[in-house]
Protein backbone atom coordinates (compact mmCIF):
# COMPACT_ATOMS: atom_id res chain seq x y z
CA UNK A 1 0.00 0.00 0.00
CA UNK A 2 1.51 3.24 -1.31
CA UNK A 3 1.33 6.10 1.94
CA UNK A 4 2.72 9.53 1.88
CA UNK A 5 2.99 9.16 5.97
CA UNK A 6 2.94 7.04 8.72
CA UNK A 7 -0.52 5.60 9.51
CA UNK A 8 -1.81 4.17 12.54
CA UNK A 9 -4.97 1.80 12.95
CA UNK A 10 -6.22 0.69 16.06
CA UNK A 11 -7.95 -2.65 16.29
CA UNK A 12 -9.94 -4.25 18.81
CA UNK A 13 -8.59 -7.17 20.93
CA UNK A 14 -10.23 -10.79 21.76
CA UNK A 15 -12.14 -12.52 19.43
CA UNK A 16 -12.02 -10.25 16.53
CA UNK A 17 -8.41 -11.22 16.11
CA UNK A 18 -8.73 -14.14 14.17
CA UNK A 19 -11.69 -13.09 11.64
CA UNK A 20 -9.81 -9.84 11.01
CA UNK A 21 -6.44 -12.00 9.92
CA UNK A 22 -7.69 -12.82 6.40
CA UNK A 23 -9.12 -9.57 6.04
CA UNK A 24 -5.97 -7.63 6.71
CA UNK A 25 -4.06 -10.25 4.60
CA UNK A 26 -6.46 -9.70 1.21
CA UNK A 27 -5.60 -5.83 1.76
CA UNK A 28 -2.01 -6.08 1.87
CA UNK A 29 -1.30 -5.47 5.67
CA UNK A 30 1.00 -8.06 6.81
CA UNK A 31 1.34 -7.11 10.64
CA UNK A 32 4.37 -8.82 12.74
CA UNK A 33 3.72 -12.25 13.89
CA UNK A 34 3.12 -11.04 17.79
CA UNK A 35 -0.07 -9.15 16.61
CA UNK A 36 -1.81 -12.30 16.28
CA UNK A 37 -1.19 -13.59 19.30
CA UNK A 38 -3.81 -12.75 21.98
CA UNK A 39 -1.47 -13.56 24.62
CA UNK A 40 1.27 -10.95 23.72
CA UNK A 41 1.21 -8.20 25.95
CA UNK A 42 2.96 -6.13 23.32
CA UNK A 43 0.47 -3.33 21.89
CA UNK A 44 1.77 -1.73 19.13
CA UNK A 45 3.01 -3.68 16.20
CA UNK A 46 4.87 -3.29 12.61
CA UNK A 47 3.84 -4.18 8.90
CA UNK A 48 6.36 -5.48 6.50
CA UNK A 49 6.71 -3.56 4.05
CA UNK A 50 4.29 -0.28 4.52
CA UNK A 51 4.48 2.68 7.25
CA UNK A 52 1.43 0.54 8.85
CA UNK A 53 1.26 0.55 13.10
CA UNK A 54 -1.24 -1.60 14.61
CA UNK A 55 -2.31 -0.62 18.07
CA UNK A 56 -4.23 -3.29 20.16
CA UNK A 57 -6.72 -1.50 22.22
CA UNK A 58 -10.08 -2.51 24.19
CA UNK A 59 -13.10 -2.19 22.01
CA UNK A 60 -14.28 0.33 24.17
CA UNK A 61 -11.48 2.05 23.09
CA UNK A 62 -11.24 2.01 19.47
CA UNK A 63 -12.96 5.28 18.70
CA UNK A 64 -11.35 7.20 21.45
CA UNK A 65 -7.98 6.77 20.21
CA UNK A 66 -9.77 7.26 16.65
CA UNK A 67 -11.75 10.15 17.21
CA UNK A 68 -8.97 12.51 18.98
CA UNK A 69 -6.63 11.73 16.32
CA UNK A 70 -4.38 8.89 18.22
CA UNK A 71 -4.62 7.01 15.01
CA UNK A 72 -6.41 7.90 11.85
CA UNK A 73 -8.28 4.46 11.29
CA UNK A 74 -9.83 2.06 13.67
CA UNK A 75 -12.37 -0.88 13.43
CA UNK A 76 -14.71 -1.14 16.04
CA UNK A 77 -17.74 -2.82 16.31
CA UNK A 78 -21.06 -0.79 15.68
CA UNK A 79 -22.89 -1.43 19.69
CA UNK A 80 -19.34 0.83 20.67
CA UNK A 81 -19.86 3.15 17.74
CA UNK A 82 -23.69 3.47 18.92
CA UNK A 83 -23.05 3.85 22.83
CA UNK A 84 -20.72 6.74 22.12
CA UNK A 85 -21.90 8.57 18.76
CA UNK A 86 -18.73 10.08 18.06
CA UNK A 87 -18.92 13.39 15.43
CA UNK A 88 -15.24 13.26 14.62
CA UNK A 89 -15.60 9.37 13.28
CA UNK A 90 -16.29 8.65 9.27
CA UNK A 91 -17.76 5.28 9.36
CA UNK A 92 -17.12 4.49 5.57
CA UNK A 93 -17.91 0.19 5.31
CA UNK A 94 -19.24 -2.55 7.38
CA UNK A 95 -16.29 -5.47 7.56
CA UNK A 96 -18.76 -8.01 8.25
CA UNK A 97 -16.51 -9.50 10.93
CA UNK A 98 -17.73 -9.55 14.17
CA UNK A 99 -21.13 -10.42 13.81
CA UNK A 100 -23.07 -10.91 17.47
CA UNK A 101 -26.44 -9.09 18.75
CA UNK A 102 -27.06 -6.91 21.64
CA UNK A 103 -29.92 -8.27 23.33
CA UNK A 104 -31.81 -7.74 26.50
CA UNK A 105 -31.81 -10.81 28.81
CA UNK A 106 -33.20 -11.89 31.66
CA UNK A 107 -33.54 -15.33 34.29
CA UNK A 108 -35.84 -17.66 32.67
CA UNK A 109 -37.93 -18.64 35.14
CA UNK A 110 -38.88 -14.70 35.75
CA UNK A 111 -38.84 -14.03 32.14
CA UNK A 112 -42.11 -16.89 31.89
CA UNK A 113 -43.96 -13.97 34.31
CA UNK A 114 -43.04 -10.93 32.80
CA UNK A 115 -46.01 -8.94 32.27
CA UNK A 116 -43.78 -5.91 30.41
CA UNK A 117 -46.68 -3.75 30.37
CA UNK A 118 -46.67 -3.57 34.14
CA UNK A 119 -43.26 -1.86 34.62
CA UNK A 120 -42.48 1.46 34.02
CA UNK A 121 -38.95 1.26 35.48
CA UNK A 122 -36.45 -1.56 35.09
CA UNK A 123 -32.97 -1.85 36.59
CA UNK A 124 -30.52 -3.27 33.84
CA UNK A 125 -26.86 -4.23 34.43
CA UNK A 126 -25.19 -3.18 31.17
CA UNK A 127 -21.60 -1.94 29.74
CA UNK A 128 -24.48 0.16 27.42
CA UNK A 129 -25.97 2.84 29.51
CA UNK A 130 -26.92 5.13 26.49
CA UNK A 131 -28.41 2.55 24.10
CA UNK A 132 -30.02 0.92 27.15
CA UNK A 133 -31.80 3.73 28.24
CA UNK A 134 -32.69 5.29 24.16
CA UNK A 135 -34.35 1.74 24.03
CA UNK A 136 -35.93 1.71 26.93
CA UNK A 137 -37.53 5.58 27.10
CA UNK A 138 -38.88 4.60 23.37
CA UNK A 139 -40.84 1.99 25.07
CA UNK A 140 -42.19 4.14 27.51
CA UNK A 141 -40.00 3.14 30.52
CA UNK A 142 -37.60 4.23 32.24
CA UNK A 143 -34.47 2.26 32.42
CA UNK A 144 -32.18 3.21 35.50
CA UNK A 145 -28.61 1.50 34.27
CA UNK A 146 -26.21 -0.17 36.70
CA UNK A 147 -22.58 0.09 34.90
CA UNK A 148 -20.88 -3.01 34.84
CA UNK A 149 -17.40 -3.91 32.62
CA UNK A 150 -18.15 -7.25 32.44
CA UNK A 151 -19.77 -10.91 33.45
CA UNK A 152 -23.07 -8.84 33.75
CA UNK A 153 -24.49 -12.42 33.27
CA UNK A 154 -24.50 -12.57 36.78
CA UNK A 155 -26.08 -9.40 37.66
CA UNK A 156 -29.74 -11.05 37.68
CA UNK A 157 -29.14 -14.46 40.05
CA UNK A 158 -27.33 -12.02 42.44
CA UNK A 159 -30.12 -9.41 42.60
CA UNK A 160 -28.48 -6.36 41.16
CA UNK A 161 -31.12 -6.42 38.38
CA UNK A 162 -33.14 -7.85 37.06
CA UNK A 163 -32.47 -8.04 33.32
CA UNK A 164 -29.36 -7.06 31.58
CA UNK A 165 -28.20 -5.54 28.05
CA UNK A 166 -25.11 -7.68 26.04
CA UNK A 167 -23.68 -8.70 23.24
CA UNK A 168 -24.52 -12.65 22.15
CA UNK A 169 -22.83 -14.28 19.68
CA UNK A 170 -23.38 -18.27 20.56
CA UNK A 171 -25.81 -17.81 23.32
CA UNK A 172 -23.82 -20.13 25.06
CA UNK A 173 -22.95 -17.41 28.00
CA UNK A 174 -26.69 -16.47 28.19
CA UNK A 175 -27.53 -20.16 28.76
CA UNK A 176 -24.83 -20.98 31.46
CA UNK A 177 -26.18 -18.79 33.60
CA UNK A 178 -30.11 -19.41 33.44
CA UNK A 179 -30.67 -16.59 31.41
CA UNK A 180 -32.66 -16.24 27.84
CA UNK A 181 -32.92 -13.17 25.86
CA UNK A 182 -36.18 -11.43 25.46
CA UNK A 183 -35.68 -8.29 22.70
CA UNK A 184 -33.06 -7.77 20.42
CA UNK A 185 -31.81 -4.46 19.94
CA UNK A 186 -29.26 -4.22 17.20
CA UNK A 187 -27.37 -6.21 15.30
CA UNK A 188 -23.94 -6.04 15.29
CA UNK A 189 -21.20 -5.98 13.18
CA UNK A 190 -17.39 -4.55 13.39
CA UNK A 191 -16.78 -1.07 10.88
CA UNK A 192 -13.91 0.55 9.47
CA UNK A 193 -13.96 3.82 10.76
CA UNK A 194 -11.72 7.05 9.84
CA UNK A 195 -10.79 10.26 11.95
CA UNK A 196 -12.49 12.91 10.08
CA UNK A 197 -9.88 15.29 10.03
CA UNK A 198 -7.39 12.26 8.36
CA UNK A 199 -9.66 11.44 5.72
CA UNK A 200 -10.16 15.15 4.68
CA UNK A 201 -6.08 15.98 4.65
CA UNK A 202 -5.08 12.72 3.17
CA UNK A 203 -8.49 12.04 1.20
CA UNK A 204 -6.33 10.29 -1.98
CA UNK A 205 -5.00 7.18 0.34
CA UNK A 206 -7.76 7.11 2.52
CA UNK A 207 -10.35 7.00 -0.31
CA UNK A 208 -7.67 4.03 -1.46
CA UNK A 209 -7.59 1.86 1.99
CA UNK A 210 -11.50 2.39 1.83
CA UNK A 211 -11.44 0.82 -1.34
CA UNK A 212 -8.63 -1.96 -0.93
CA UNK A 213 -11.16 -3.27 2.77
CA UNK A 214 -13.90 -2.76 0.14
CA UNK A 215 -12.83 -5.21 -1.91
CA UNK A 216 -11.71 -7.31 0.22
CA UNK A 217 -14.62 -7.75 2.22
CA UNK A 218 -16.73 -8.50 -1.03
CA UNK A 219 -13.96 -11.13 -2.08
CA UNK A 220 -14.41 -12.45 1.60
C1 LIG B 1 -18.98 -11.24 25.26
C2 LIG B 1 -20.28 -10.79 25.90
C3 LIG B 1 -20.83 -12.06 26.49
C4 LIG B 1 -20.28 -13.13 25.57
C5 LIG B 1 -21.36 -13.61 24.65
O1 LIG B 1 -17.97 -11.21 26.19
O2 LIG B 1 -20.08 -9.76 26.84
O3 LIG B 1 -20.38 -12.24 27.80
O4 LIG B 1 -19.22 -12.55 24.81
O5 LIG B 1 -20.89 -14.63 23.77
P1 LIG B 1 -21.69 -15.97 23.56
O6 LIG B 1 -23.11 -15.61 23.25
O7 LIG B 1 -21.01 -16.63 22.39
O8 LIG B 1 -21.56 -16.79 24.81
P2 LIG B 1 -16.46 -11.53 25.78
O9 LIG B 1 -16.19 -12.98 25.87
O10 LIG B 1 -16.16 -10.91 24.45
O11 LIG B 1 -15.62 -10.84 26.92
P3 LIG B 1 -15.83 -9.44 27.67
O12 LIG B 1 -16.77 -9.72 28.80
O13 LIG B 1 -14.44 -9.11 28.10
O14 LIG B 1 -16.40 -8.46 26.68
Amino acid sequence: MQLSAPLTIAVPKGRILSELQPLLKRVGIVPEEAFFDEESRQLTFGCKDAPIKLIRVRSFDVPTFVAFGGAQVGMAGSDVLMEFDYNDLYQPLDLGIGRCRLSVAMLEKEAAMLDAAAHSHVRIATKYPHITSNYFAQKGMQAECIKLNGAMELAPSLGLAQRIVDLVSSGKTLAANGLVETDVIAQVSSRLIINRSAFKTRSTEMNALVAAFREAVHAA
